[in-house]
């Protein structure tokens, strides 16, 4: 029997990215998922929004040399972001030599006939595509996070922060149709999955090329709509586009999670002007007060940079306090890396190392604070969570609820899967610990 092996870096784009290569591996006959050791196939599935994803990937890719030396038949194959940026294919190719497929974001669709090129000549392919107009419907997943599915409602993103490469390796903008986005749902409830995740760079201008023939929000008013006993979570939000209709469509259904991911990236108007942003601290308050108006205490979550050329200590500690001002529920937080061929890699004023790291704990720690608070308040209280796993260390069953706090309980039975009540007795982080009482 054949087996793969996928290793995935970065987000959930990427995660949910690699069960579609899994799916199409499966069409050309490797079975199931085995260890990096036994699989015929390696696929390494890359990221390159930052610098130490791409260490990341180059340093495991190294270490595949010697299975490739000892087992003539593996195939390795590198794709997604890193290996579409400019110039990284050859880098691959020269560093890696024993690479045997290296393809990009825009030709995922295509790696089952490179795979069959790959055996037939038994020479090394590279095969990238600038552009795509097409989504990659028809590609049947394996979907690996039950009781969470992903469904991608765009591809792409056409906002260009000036720091971001993802507009140069993934793209323009595309839509999925939005009759599309919902037979995949509903096709998923009916298989068992309780919870649904919209993906895209930037949901809140779906539909922006006329290609999903709806808003966002009706969108996510009518995934919500489908019959059937699930919640439902999207990601991720742009600030610029956030529109009171998205806050009226989270009230009114409970199935959708009351907690939106507003990346704000930075508190500071100077730094959110060069970060090409086109939104104002102002603005990013003023429509967390509006989603809270309409859910009172909606939880929101962030990503902050810190270190952006030519940020200052005022700039920094602008940012400090919109983590208190916001309230983040959590929030992710970067250091600054610059990626050749965006506009803030050229900037004059790049931040030194030693300043960054310096920023990035005294955020980490003001982050954590939030985190705490919020999490106490969970405290003494019963909250919902959907079971998704048991942590074997810890011998708990595992779950989040719906402002994203991991729950952990005891349970002679397998709950996975269930929407279990807890009542929680401590919190740690951004995990509670208590009693199931349903
Ligand atoms: N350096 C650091 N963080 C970055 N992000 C995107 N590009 C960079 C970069 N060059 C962060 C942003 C974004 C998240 C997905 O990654 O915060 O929201
Ligand atoms: Fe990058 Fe900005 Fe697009 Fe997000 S919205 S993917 S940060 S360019």
């Amino acid at each position: 029997m054949m087996t793969y092996h996928i290793v995935t870096y970065g987000c959930q784009m990427n995660v949910h990215e690699s069960e579609k290569i899994a799916g199409i591996l499966k069409t050309k006959g490797y079975e199931r998922e085995g260890t990096l050791e036994e699989a015929d196939i390696i696929v390494f599935n890359t990221c390159c929004i930052r610098e130490n994803a791409e260490n990341h990937a180059f340093g495991n890719l190294g270490a595949l040399k010697k299975l490739k030396r000892e087992k003539k038949d593996l195939i390795i194959a590198v794709g997604g972001c890193m290996a579409q940026e400019a110039g990284k294919a050859e880098i691959l190719r020269k560093k890696f030599p024993f690479v045997d497929l290296v393809f990009g974001t825009h030709n995922l669709s295509e790696l089952g006939d490179l795979i069959d090129r790959r055996r037939a000549r038994r020479k090394a392919i590279v095969s990238l595509k600038e552009e795509r107009a097409e989504t990659e419907d028809g590609i049947e997943p394996v979907r690996t996070s039950y009781p969470n599915a992903w469904v991608n409602i765009t591809y792409g993103c056409n906002n260009f922060c000036s720091y971001c490469i993802v507009p140069y390796v993934r793209g323009r903008e595309r839509s999925r149709r939005a009759e599309d986005v919902l037979g995949e749902v509903r096709s998923l409830i009916g298989q068992g999955f309780r919870e649904i995740t919209l993906l895209g760079q930037n949901v809140n201008s779906y539909n922006s090329d006329g290609q999903g023939g709806m808003s966002f929000p009706e969108l996510l008013d009518a995934v919500a709509s489908v019959e059937g006993q699930f919640r439902v979570r999207f990601m991720t939000s742009h600030p610029k586009d956030f529109s009171e209709e998205l806050a009226r469509v989270m009230k009114k259904h409970d199935k959708i999670c009351k907690l939106l991911h507003l990346p704000a990236q930075s508190g500071s108007n100077r730094i959110l002007e060069l970060m090409n942003r086109r939104y104002t601290r102002e603005k990013y308050l003023s429509e967390i007060e509006l989603l809270r108006s309409y859910i009172p205490g909606c939880p929101v979550t962030t990503d902050l940079i810190v270190g952006f050329p030519t940020e200052t200590e005022e700039d920094f500690e602008e940012t400090l306090s919109l983590v208190r001002e916001a309230g983040f529920a959590s929030a992710f937080t970067f250091v600054y890396s610059p990626r050749t061929g965006t506009k803030a890699a050229g900037m004059e004023g790049q931040i030194p190392e030693e300043v960054s790291k310096a920023r990035i704990m005294r955020l980490v720690e003001q982050v954590n604070e939030n985190t705490r608070a919020l999490s106490a308040t969970f405290v003494g209280k019963t909250t919902e969570i959907l079971c998704e796993d048991f942590d074997e260390k810890k011998g708990l069953y595992l779950g989040r609820n719906e402002a994203g706090r991991m729950g952990y309980f005891a349970s002679e039975q397998n709950r996975i899967g269930e929407f279990v009540t807890l009542k929680v007795e401590r919190a740690n982080g951004v995990s509670l610990f208590g009693e199931p009482v349903s």
